[in-house]
């Protein structure tokens, strides 16, 4: 953070970020409420009436209707105040963990939702251990403060000691259930009340001097006072104030609390991203990792997704642009083939609607048409050979046959397969021994939406079926040393949609067994994309 150079103005405005929490704790509804503060919307709700109704945003599919999860993340841009927002969704369901990964790869910093009554539920503590793993500042916001929720102190000591994360209240709750009447912005000295009739308005903002100012007893009931001022008196005792430096190392979370239903402290946690959250930074790369300011373009594919619109068959390379200033029509080299792709329809994601981008500065994501030149991983530059880093493939944890409905079909099936293979989707493996696929995801639910999906993009019936196989292995080596251990055990091979040796099994003693008899051979479960 120390010693970097002072970024252009519209790098340093910019802010990129995600929302992890577990399902029902309300990002959809925080979403909402960013939108419209960021005047992307006109009213909040249009988020989910507008994907009901067209089905080209992250809500297209059916089966994400049905089940009330979001199958597939995309971003939204908008602006708030000075500042340029970019909000990359994360897949809220567990079985995606893989894309939720390589979604936080792609952004600076992530806004945690809990909900005030449930605290840090699983989902919150498993996305929050990734986020950890990249160092990402986060930003918490305490939701559903208008209903019965846990003690302050409660619900930050749950945070302390479950996630191993300093907490900073940056405001404290005002009263409980349906006597919380609003919050003291602690880094203001402010008094924000909350509306309860109007849930779009903003809420009543009242600027004290202290706390010791006579307007808070105009404002807040006698019991409530005394009690707001207890606990404000042992905060500040016990809880560290904020260091924005600890902030941007990870190692500190500051705490909103509120009412995303209520449009109650949405506004203060925006500002709090505006003002304390990352500008872009360093992204890691080979062989140099890339800086934001430099003027050369450079950006990255951290997500793929293929047919947003049924109608045109069209596939969208996801790509967060690390450095440089964008302009639409630029020729920029795909670091894989070495080939000069010329940028023409780049599209920028602007809430409810697809734009082009006629620009984009580092920091932005911008959605690149193509037809399936651009995977997951790919690194694009102005003719560097530099190789974006740190995006993992993980082995499946369940592998299944798939097999077309009609056999004369084999081949569409294998068009379909790879497909979804690079959007990430899946990983398809084709055994060097008989006939047929395996395909492997990481949660259960993923055979049935990919079962849909070709049946709904491709025409094609298929089905899956139990394998002989449970467990995937990349195999990594000198070429001789996998060559040789790929003839000997010819039953297990397969090769990825990438082409790389696969090792397939059903017994975790076949891959201690490999460790001892090939030493110049290791079976992995995670591969690098690049
Ligand atoms: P998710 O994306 O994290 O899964 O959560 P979502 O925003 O869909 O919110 C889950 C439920 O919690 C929704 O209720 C939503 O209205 C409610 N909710 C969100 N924020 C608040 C809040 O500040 N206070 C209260 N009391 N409730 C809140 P639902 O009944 O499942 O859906 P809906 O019928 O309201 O759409």
């Amino acid at each position: 953070m120390t010693n970097r150079p002072e970024l252009p103005a519209e790098i340093a405005r910019r802010r990129t970020f995600a929302i992890i929490s577990h399902p029902d704790a309300g990002k959809t509804t925080l979403t909402e409420k960013f939108l419209l503060y960021g005047g992307a919307i006109q009213m909040a709700g249009q988020v989910r009436a507008k994907g009901e109704a067209r089905r080209t945003r992250s809500d297209f599919m059916q089966m994400e209707k049905d089940r009330g999860i979001s199958v597939s993340a995309s971003a939204m841009s908008f602006d708030f105040e000075k500042y340029r927002f970019n909000l990359v969704d994360t897949p809220g369901h567990s079985d995606f963990s893989e894309d939720t990964y390589r979604t936080l790869t792609a952004v600076d910093a992530a806004v945690m939702v809990i909900d005030g009554a449930k605290g840090v539920e699983s989902q919150t503590q498993k996305l929050f251990e990734v986020c950890r793993l990249r160092d990402l500042p986060i930003l918490t916001f305490c939701n559903k403060m208008d209903r019965e929720s846990r003690d302050t102190f409660e619900i930050i000591d749950e945070i302390q000691e479950n996630l191993a994360i300093d907490v900073t209240p940056a405001s404290w709750p005002i009263g409980v259930g349906r006597e919380f009447i609003g919050c003291y912005d602690i880094l203001r000295d402010k008094l924000e009340l909350m509306d309860r009739a109007d849930r779009n308005k903003i809420s009543e903002s009242i600027q004290i001097s202290g706390l010791d100012d006579p307007k808070l007893a105009e404002h807040v009931p006698a019991h409530l006072l005394e009690k707001f001022l207890e606990e404000i008196e042992m905060a500040k005792e016990l809880l560290p104030t904020l260091d924005p430096e600890a902030l941007l190392n990870g190692s500190m979370t500051p705490i909103w609390f509120g009412s995303a239903m209520n449009s109650f402290g949405v506004k203060e946690l925006m500002d709090g991203l505006a003002t304390y959250g990352p500008e872009p930074q360093i992204q890691s790369a080979q062989p140099r990792n890339i800086a934001p300011e430099e003027t050369k373009v450079a950006g990255f594919v951290f997500k793929v997704q293929a047919n947003m619109d049924p109608k045109h068959r069209d596939r969208v390379a996801f790509v967060r642009l690390a450095s440089g200033h964008f302009q639409r029509g630029m020729k920029l080299t795909h670091v894989r083939s070495k080939k000069q792709m010329a940028i023409s329809n780049p599209v920028l994601f602007l809430a409810a609607d697809r734009e082009l981008a006629e620009e984009a500065w580092a920091g932005d994501i911008i959605g690149i048409p193509n037809h399936g030149q651009l995977r997951i991983g790919d690194t694009l530059t102005e003719g560097e050979e530099i190789r974006v880093s740190g995006i993992p493939s993980f082995a499946p944890e369940l592998l299944q046959a798939c097999r077309a409905g009609d056999p004369m079909k084999a081949k569409h099936l294998e068009k379909a397969l790879m497909q979804f293979a690079e959007e990430g989707a899946a990983k398809v493996f084709k055994p060097t021994f008989g006939s047929g696929f395996i395909v492997g995801v990481v949660g259960a639910l993923q055979f049935e939406v990919l079962a849909s999906r070709i049946e709904m993009e491709y025409g094609l019936p298929v089905r899956f079926e139990q394998s002989q196989f449970t467990s995937a292995r990349w195999v990594s080596g000198g070429k001789d040393a996998i060559d040789k251990f790929a003839n000997a055990n010819k039953q297990h091979i397969a090769t990825d949609n990438d082409g790389d040796t696969v090792f397939l099994t059903r017994l975790q003693w076949d891959i201690d067994r490999v460790g001892r008899d090939y030493p110049d051979v290791e079976l992995t479960a995670t591969k690098e994309m690049m």
